[in-house]
């Protein structure tokens, strides 16, 4: 036998406002408590790093230029093209990404392949001046979806032990240590990470 569809008449909607209202006065304390505690400086801060939209694109050897300025702006000692070129040498899949604002590159990360089915990020920089607005996190985050929807299965990283504020943002992301070794270059120790990219190896 057919319902009779029930009319939803001021009754139900007076009662659903009130619930509605509840909920928001439920609410209120942690929203105060959370402001309260970390104040209002933080609270928007916050607000305005997630509001800061990079615009992330795959980068041509071309624009190599741009990404080797970056790379001296972030990274010490300054390096020019060839040291860039030497890198991809034999490598497969070499993707370089730029993070820009308002057209003016603040971040790059630049990865490969490091054997099938594993993609390695080898560099990630933002300009000093734009840190802690998410942009890293974009910039990584673009990589690795890139990564998937190539096929491969896990993403690696090392990060010198230095590099506190990289390995923040790996842990944020969800990465494994899977490993450390010395790099005497450097004279420090490196972390490994990776990541599964596919859930059905997570
Ligand atoms: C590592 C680096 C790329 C991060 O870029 P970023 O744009 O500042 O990072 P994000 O704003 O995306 O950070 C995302 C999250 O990572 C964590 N994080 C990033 N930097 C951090 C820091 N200095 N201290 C603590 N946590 C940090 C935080 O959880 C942050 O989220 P939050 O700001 O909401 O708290 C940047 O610091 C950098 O260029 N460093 C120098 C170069 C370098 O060391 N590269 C790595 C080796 S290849």
């Amino acid at each position: 036998m057919l319902r009779q569809p029930v009319k939803k008449g001021p009754a139900f909607h007076g009662a659903l406002q009130s619930a509605i209202i509840i909920l928001l006065e439920e609410m209120r304390p942690s929203i105060w408590a959370r402001l309260s505690s970390e104040g209002w400086p933080e609270f928007l801060e916050q607000w305005k790093r997630y509001m800061t939209q990079a615009d992330i694109t795959v980068v041509t050897e071309s624009q190599l230029p741009v990404i080797v300025e970056l790379y001296n702006q972030v990274f010490r000692p300054p390096e020019n093209e060839n040291y860039f070129r030497r890198r991809f040498q034999g490598r497969y899949n070499v993707l370089a990404m730029l993070a820009s604002l308002d057209n003016r590159p603040v971040g790059f990360c630049v990865g490969f392949e490091l054997k099938p089915l594993v993609f390695y990020t080898w560099l990630l920089g933002v300009h000093g001046d734009f840190r802690r607005k998410s942009i890293g996190r974009q910039l990584l985050e673009s990589q690795l979806e890139w990564a998937k929807n190539h096929n491969y299965e896990f993403a690696r990283l090392e990060i010198l032990n230095r590099h506190r504020a990289m390995m923040h943002l790996t842990v944020l992301l969800e990465y494994d240590v899977v490993g450390t070794r010395w790099d005497s270059m450097h004279t420090d120790l490196l972390i490994q990470f990776e990541k599964p990219l596919t859930n059905d190896l997570r």
